[in-house]
């Protein structure tokens, strides 16, 4: 592990260019950034809730390890991105992974989940797209490059819903294949990403309408995060869920590093993928050690199939936006907003919340009158 801790030279990467980025690069720097953090901040969670010294000295030790990983990866992202222009990347990266991973997800109630959240964040992108023509001048085009549908979705000021709707039925360990365990953590990831980003991004502009749809889209990720959450194995133990984080934290790398194409940050992907078998493989010692456990029974011996691939799916979505947009949850299950009963807890809900008008819309509404366009 000692090769694991450097110089902070060593942990501060070179940012990549913004303007010649492919935005699939883009996407996976912030792909790893949330897989990253989601690491760090559950075993810090775990640390908490612990008394065994072995335990505790392990997660010490990765821990640390994992922030300096976040850091070489957040250091990629270069200081003339703005938060919306990082918005609009985060909305992108999550648009196209969400559809690779239902178009891979054999357990169809999360299949379901991940389509249906698909079409709020693809809203998300639409409006953050308004947003930066008007407060910034720029086009999302130029950053997306037609590879994502700015598109509306189903309309933001849809998506607020009582909290207890967003309950959802849940798998077991040993009904799901790997890949699904995969799926789940990695949105589980990017969605508290996005949640802790857009908290932060409220107070980064100065224009108070720039600041409610940060409010706004932080308030949905929050939701989003739930809604996914819920769907995991809540018997999962403390060590199941440190082998699983590992093994995804490399099944990310592996898949970053099998598709990206800037030779340094594939070199970066590389060498952190190593790292990471080294967490999993201690992470599976000591599961074995404390739980007595053979880690086969949680892992199975057939592998995962496929990879995790950031690439446009235009065919995907429009199919998808064209028969689900009008869905909602109740009761655990989705089903057009038409057949809800009258009584939906999210039907008042959403009227106080929108009582002053949703700041997504009003993004829409205003944008030809404030179009502001930066000098040539
Ligand atoms: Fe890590
Ligand atoms: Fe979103
Ligand atoms: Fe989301
Ligand atoms: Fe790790």
């Amino acid at each position: 592990m000692s090769e694991q801790f450097r110089s902070m030279h060593e942990h501060t990467s070179l940012p990549y260019d913004e303007r010649t980025a492919d935005p699939y690069t883009r996407a996976r720097v912030l792909l790893m950034v949330a897989i990253e953090r989601n690491s760090l901040l559950t075993k810090h969670q775990m640390a908490r809730s612990t008394d065994n010294d072995s335990v505790k000295k392990h997660l010490a030790i990765i821990r640390r390890a994992e922030s300096l990983q976040l850091q070489t990866i957040g250091s990629l992202i270069p200081a003339d991105e703005t938060p919306i222009e990082t918005a609009i990347g985060l909305e992108q990266m999550t648009v196209d992974l969400t559809a690779n991973l239902a178009q891979n997800e054999a357990d169809d109630y999360f299949k379901q989940a991940l389509d249906f959240a698909l079409l709020e964040d693809l809203d998300h992108l639409y409006r953050f797209a308004m947003l930066f023509e008007m407060t910034e001048g720029g086009n999302a085009e130029l950053l997306t490059r037609g590879r994502t549908p700015i598109v509306a979705g189903r309309p933001t000021a849809m998506q607020h819903r009582h909290p207890v709707d967003e309950l959802r039925a849940h798998f077991e360990l040993k009904d799901v294949p790997l890949r699904t365990l995969m799926n789940h953590l990695t949105i589980v990831s990017v969605e508290q990403e996005k949640m802790l980003f857009y908290q932060n991004a409220v107070r980064a502009y100065p224009e108070h309408l720039t600041r409610r749809l940060f409010g706004e889209m932080a308030d949905v990720e929050e939701q989003h995060l739930s809604h996914y959450e819920a769907i995991g194995d809540p018997h999962i133990t403390q060590m199941e869920l440190l082998v699983l984080t590992e093994l995804n934290e490399a099944y990310n790398y592996f898949s970053a590093f099998q598709e990206e194409s800037d030779p340094a940050i594939r070199r970066l992907y590389g060498e952190l993928l190593g790292q990471e078998l080294e967490h999993f493989q201690l992470a599976v010692a000591l599961l074995e050690r404390t739980e007595g456990r053979d880690a086969s029974e949680l892992l199975g011996e057939a592998g995962i199939p496929s990879l995790i691939e950031l690439r446009p799916n235009m065919d995907y979505i429009e199919a998808v936006l064209a028969t689900q947009v009008d869905l909602q949850p109740f009761d655990g299950e989705f089903i057009p907003e038409e057949r809800l009963p009258a009584d939906w807890p999210s039907f008042t809900f959403r009227e106080r919340m929108n009582g002053r008008g949703s700041p997504a819309d009003e993004v829409e509404k205003r944008r030809p009158r404030d179009r502001i366009r930066r000098p040539a």
